[in-house]
């Protein structure tokens, strides 16, 4: 494919991750992060909807140990542009008060998204939030890093596929697309 419809217009898009390397790699951060979190028993995976999805979905069935899965669902995108505000869509649980919660995000972009959510879990007493992102892209948000795990650090071009998605579209394409700008 090299071309999708986004906001009315035809795009250039260009492959950046097959799902052939993409697997790869979530099978690596759930290594790691077994290994690194391994001393927090009773694990609570809190999945970002929509995005997240399908990251999670691998994720977690990568994992070997048990996990209680919850979800939140956040809103910040119209279309390829930020909103600037982030908006709760789905509340967070309230099973997440004393718990040890790994955040699973598809992607950091400003870092806003997971500002406000993590502001949200110390509020609500978590004992510990850790975040695993699919993608990091550093250059939105320089000099601050939002997650304890990345997948994979990218350019400033917007990304669709593998839960990502343009006005919600392209979320079930197995590989991750840049959109050329
Ligand atoms: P942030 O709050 O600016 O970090 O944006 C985070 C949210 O915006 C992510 O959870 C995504 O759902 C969405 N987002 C950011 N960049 C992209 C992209 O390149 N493609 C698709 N969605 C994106
Ligand atoms: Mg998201």
């Amino acid at each position: 494919m090299d071309a999708v419809r986004i906001g009315g217009e035809s795009r250039r898009v260009r492959m950046m991750l097959s799902a052939t390397e993409i697997s790869s790699r979530v099978q690596g951060m759930a290594q790691e992060i077994e290994a690194k979190l391994s001393d927090l028993d009773d694990l609570l995976v809190l999945v970002v909807l929509d995005g997240a999805l399908v990251f999670a979905a691998d994720l977690i069935r990568a994992m070997r140990r048990n996990v209680q899965v919850e979800t939140v669902k956040l809103k910040s995108y119209v279309g390829t542009q930020s909103s600037g505000s982030v908006a709760v869509a789905q509340p967070v649980p309230h099973v997440v008060t004393g718990r040890h919660v790994l955040i699973v995000e598809d992607i950091v972009d400003s870092g806003q998204s997971m500002e406000k959510l993590t502001s949200l879990l110390r509020e609500m007493g978590v004992a510990s939030v850790h975040v695993a992102a699919l993608l990091d892209k550093p250059k939105a948000h320089p000099g601050r890093s939002y997650a304890d795990f990345v997948g994979f650090t990218i350019g400033p071009n917007f990304v669709i596929g593998y839960g990502l998605d343009a006005d919600g579209l392209y979320r079930n394409f197995s590989d991750i697309l840049e959109v050329l700008p």
